[in-house]
């Protein structure tokens, strides 16, 4: 496959991570892991990190793979700020249409923020890819990066 062309398959990048992680239980570890496969897998994803909550009401950047991103975002601002918020995935196909978008690269043209939660149930911190490409995600995306949060952060 043409790197042009290269589109996740969610059943490959699900072993990848659950054996590159098994045993694994420290958060920075599993999202550093998490970021650069999920980044590398898939030709839409322009940046793809973590925002984790480290205070009630905030987000400070975690791992990532990309252009540098915003260090804090409040849970009032912007596509990762609901998404913590609401405890919801944001599939924001036209980031221009977003009140309150956070630019931090002027490429960006879609998102999809999900939140990560642990055994417990709290969210902890939320996913966000952004895409170069209007309109790049998909609810399927959703359904199986959500499955893949769950499987890995759902054991902390
Ligand atoms: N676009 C995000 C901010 C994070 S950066 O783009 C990496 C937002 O509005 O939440």
């Amino acid at each position: 496959m043409s790197p042009q062309t290269l589109k996740v398959d969610y059943r490959e990048l699900a072993a990848a991570i659950a054996s590159l992680t098994e045993g694994e239980t420290d958060e920075v570890a599993l999202m550093a892991t998490l970021a650069c496969e999920i980044h590398h897998s898939d030709q839409r994803f322009d940046w793809t990190g973590f925002y984790r909550v480290t205070e009630p009401g905030l987000l400070k950047i975690g791992p990532y793979q990309g252009g540098h991103g915003c260090l804090v975002i409040p849970f009032s601002r912007g596509v990762c700020g609901a998404a913590a918020r609401n405890g919801e995935t944001q599939l924001v196909p036209d980031v221009e249409a977003f009140p309150g978008h956070i630019a931090c690269a002027s490429s960006t043209r879609s998102e999809l923020v999900i939140p990560v939660r642990n055994k417990a149930g709290q969210v902890i911190a939320v996913l966000d890819i952004d895409s170069d490409q209007p309109d790049a995600f998909t609810a399927e995306d959703d359904r199986q990066l959500s499955a893949i949060l769950a499987s890995v952060f759902g054991r902390l």
